[in-house]
């Protein structure tokens, strides 16, 4: 069995009485894609946002590449690796294609003897070029604001920019989220191929028919606490159901 990606252990955040994750602990492996699955509220994005550096877990550990690990803030994690698309897209609506793939990385170049540094947008532009290309993403113009492009082309800008900096995770909070139906496929087509270039994927959803065509394993939290955790192949809708509603509890049969 290969070594977890990342592990996080008895993780615990809370806002002021309310216990938003409990206790929750788990492992993501290379190569697999991991649906995690809820009820509204049941704290799926505040987990996650625990291991991207959003929040600040109260109690827990959080393990990464076997090493104990601290994201202060996002940028530090993606800088280990882990790479976000949050449920309210983490893109920059003014800026475009070329700029949100290099956002917070900017190239620069030096000009007049190196006291001058400027953005380097030619070299910037034709690496995002290609990076979309290679994932098949064809956009007219990378030119144009991301605040004018649909929501499929925004998750392909995101999703190309965690393969460009060479993600070793990555989590997306409901990604296929008021997409049309030709673009949501798209979205799951990229998920595989992340997954098959050895890239783990957490993907937040509450469509069932995407978790089962994406997934290898699923786990369910109702109430801030994970209540469940099943291989794909495993399960079937109705008994999902039953651990997001609470009908079903593993950790309380025990
Ligand atoms: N910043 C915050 N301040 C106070 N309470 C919060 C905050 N963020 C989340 N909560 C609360 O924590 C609980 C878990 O919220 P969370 O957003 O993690 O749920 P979720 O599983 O992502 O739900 P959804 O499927 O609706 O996105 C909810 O009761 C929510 O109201
Ligand atoms: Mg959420």
């Amino acid at each position: 069995m290969a070594e977890p990606l990342l592990s996080i252990r008895k993780i615990s955040k809370r806002f002021g009485g309310l216990v938003a994750v409990n206790e929750v602990s788990c492992d993501i492996y290379p190569g697999e894609v991991v649906g995690l699955l809820g009820d509204n509220g049941a704290g799926k994005s505040t987990l996650i946002k625990c291991i991207s550096g959003v929040y600040h877990a109260d109690e827990g550990d959080i393990y990464f590449q076997g090493r104990r690990s601290h994201f202060p803030r996002p940028i530090d994690a993606r800088r280990q690796g882990i790479e976000t698309i949050y449920q309210d897209l983490a893109l920059a609506n003014n800026l475009d294609v070329s700029a949100n793939i290099f956002l917070g990385r900017e190239v620069k170049k030096r000009y007049l003897g190196g006291f001058i540094r400027m953005l380097d947008e030619a070299h910037m532009l034709q690496e995002s070029r290609a990076a979309l290309e290679a994932l098949e993403i064809h956009f007219p113009n990378l030119r144009l604001p991301i605040e004018s492009l649909s929501g499929g082309q925004r998750q392909a800008v995101a999703i190309a920019r965690a393969i460009y900096w060479d993600a070793k995770l990555m989590i997306m909070d409901e990604p296929t989220n008021n997409l049309g139906v030709p673009e949501q496929h798209k979205v799951l087509e990229l998920i595989r191929k992340l997954r098959d270039q050895g890239v783990p994927v957490i993907l937040i959803t509450h469509t069932l028919p995407d978790a089962f065509a994406v997934s290898d394993r699923l786990i369910v939290m109702h109430r801030g606490r994970k209540v469940t955790e099943k291989r794909t192949a495993e399960t079937h809708t109705q008994e999902l159901v039953q651990y997001m509603v609470g009908a079903l509890d593993d950790t309380r049969a025990r």
